[in-house]
């Protein structure tokens, strides 16, 4: 049997956007998802997230699935508009009583809730000030942490402060693919800065509220290796993980933004001058607060293919060595998660870290049994696992992984049409169907151990 750490947090993934639907009830304001869903061509299949998991009314259901499963933690977002409907001022207390009831409902059944504030449901009326791309957000989002932390601080101690800013700032600023579906590079890096900035200003409000607080940040990250041992492709492999990686560890960690990258951005007209226009004085002092620990999601690593030589010129930047691949089109490639965790414990010592989303898209539907056999899913799972527990075994501080995702949910762009859960749902009826991959991880935690 291969053991992990007897204290290893052991949970699932999901965002309010993605799960909830609901998005009228209880006073609930309008997020830029309502808004860039409701806007045609953008989503692949016309869906919205108004019903998705209709989570919102059955979170009990969901939160005995989770029991049965026997995790120790859930990782879930707050919908800011159903706090703030206005994006800040008056709060909602209706909307926050929700997830007052299932941090609620979660402790009595021993699952420890771990919050995440920002999952991209931004209050569409602070998009009408200009979103992230403006400064004023930044104080909008303390505010909106510092009643969180004040309202659920006696019940929760783990705060996750933004997920992934780097899909906030590009995906949805810079190629428009995701809410508010803006397409300007000076916007996305402006954006990128007050997301930063917020969490570094959110981090001793939350802390201040509640002193047992562990806070950290989330981030989206990608190991990258060089398609070929060439000057060019290993550039550009450099610029790749500068601009994904990079970009946002090295400020949280105290390093300021990459000065390489910073000449990537005027070099490629992203920028204007290397000057950057939205730091002002103190900036970069408030984004590194210490944090306690950093979640990390990984879903696939990047093998980076230079643009610039002339042979290669219509090859696409990342290309797949493996043959096996997810449905998102993403590369399986277990060993880039065992990398990426040693790489950031040595560049960056977090004190502790999460794998906060790790997990597959495959679409398997239920055999005339009833039974959902979702063997890739299954496998994904089991050699991510492995692939954890190496980093454990190089001496890695990992506490926790959480799986994404405990349901079949909205999947941004894609709508409904990309399946992450390890619980089946059809959207017709709402009925869940625990997958082959719930019941593998069930056993996982039951024994805290591999070998099953
Ligand atoms: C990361 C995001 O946090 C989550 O919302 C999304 O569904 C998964 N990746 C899968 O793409």
């Amino acid at each position: 049997m291969r053991q992990f750490p007897h204290d290893f947090v052991w949970g699932v993934a999901t965002s309010s956007y993605q799960i909830e639907g609901a998005t009228d009830a209880d006073g609930r304001g309008e997020s830029i998802w309502d808004r860039f869903a409701a806007t045609p061509g953008k989503i692949a299949d016309g869906t919205n997230g108004n019903v998705a998991c209709d989570h919102y009314h059955r979170w009990r259901e969901d939160v005995e699935l989770m029991r049965w499963m026997g995790l120790k933690a859930y990782r879930f977002s707050v919908a800011w508009p159903r706090v703030f409907p206005m994006g800040r001022g008056k709060v909602n207390t209706a909307g926050l009583d929700f997830y007052s009831r299932l941090v609620d409902g979660l402790l009595e059944v021993g699952i420890e809730p771990v919050v995440t504030l920002y999952h991209w449901d931004l209050p569409q009326a602070l998009q009408d000030k200009g979103g992230w791309a403006s400064r004023d957000t930044v104080s909008a989002f303390v505010e909106y942490a510092d009643v969180m932390s004040q309202k659920l601080g006696d019940r929760v101690s783990r705060w996750i402060t933004h997920n992934e800013p780097w899909c906030i700032s590009i995906l949805g600023y810079a190629n428009g693919e995701h809410a508010p579906g803006i397409k300007d590079w000076g916007q996305a890096l402006a954006t990128a800065h007050h997301v930063l900035l917020s969490h570094g200003q959110a981090v001793p409000v939350i802390r201040a509220n509640v002193p047992r607080a562990e806070v950290g940040v989330t981030l989206n990250l990608v190991p990258a290796e060089p398609a070929s041992p060439s000057k060019e492709d290993q550039d550009a492999c450099r610029a790749f993980d500068g601009g994904f990686n990079r970009w946002y560890l090295d400020p949280l960690y105290g390093k300021g933004y990459p000065r390489d990258v910073i000449d990537d951005h005027v070099a490629e007209g992203r920028l204007k001058s290397d000057t950057l226009p939205f730091v002002r004085q103190g900036d970069m002092a408030d984004i590194a607060a210490p944090i306690d620990f950093l979640g990390v999601n990984y879903y696939n690593r990047g093998v980076i293919r230079s643009d610039r030589i002339p042979e290669a010129q219509n090859a696409p930047r990342t290309v797949h060595v493996s043959p096996e691949k997810t449905e998102m089109d993403w590369e399986v490639s277990p060993h880039g998660l065992t990398q990426l965790l040693v790489r950031l414990h040595q560049d960056y010592k977090p004190g502790r870290l999460y794998v906060t989303e790790n997990g597959a898209a495959y679409g398997t539907t239920p055999d005339a049994d009833g039974r959902v056999r979702d063997t890739k899913r299954v496998h994904y799972l089991r050699t991510h696992l492995e692939a954890s527990l190496e980093a454990i075994k190089q001496g890695v501080p990992l506490k926790g992984y959480f799986a994404w995702s405990l349901l079949d949910n909205f999947e941004w762009a894609y709508g409904y049409q990309k399946r992450f859960g390890m619980v089946y749902v059809d959207y017709a009826t709402q009925k869940r169907i625990p997958k082959d991959s719930a019941h593998l991880y069930r056993a996982v935690v039951a024994q805290n151990g591999l070998d099953v």
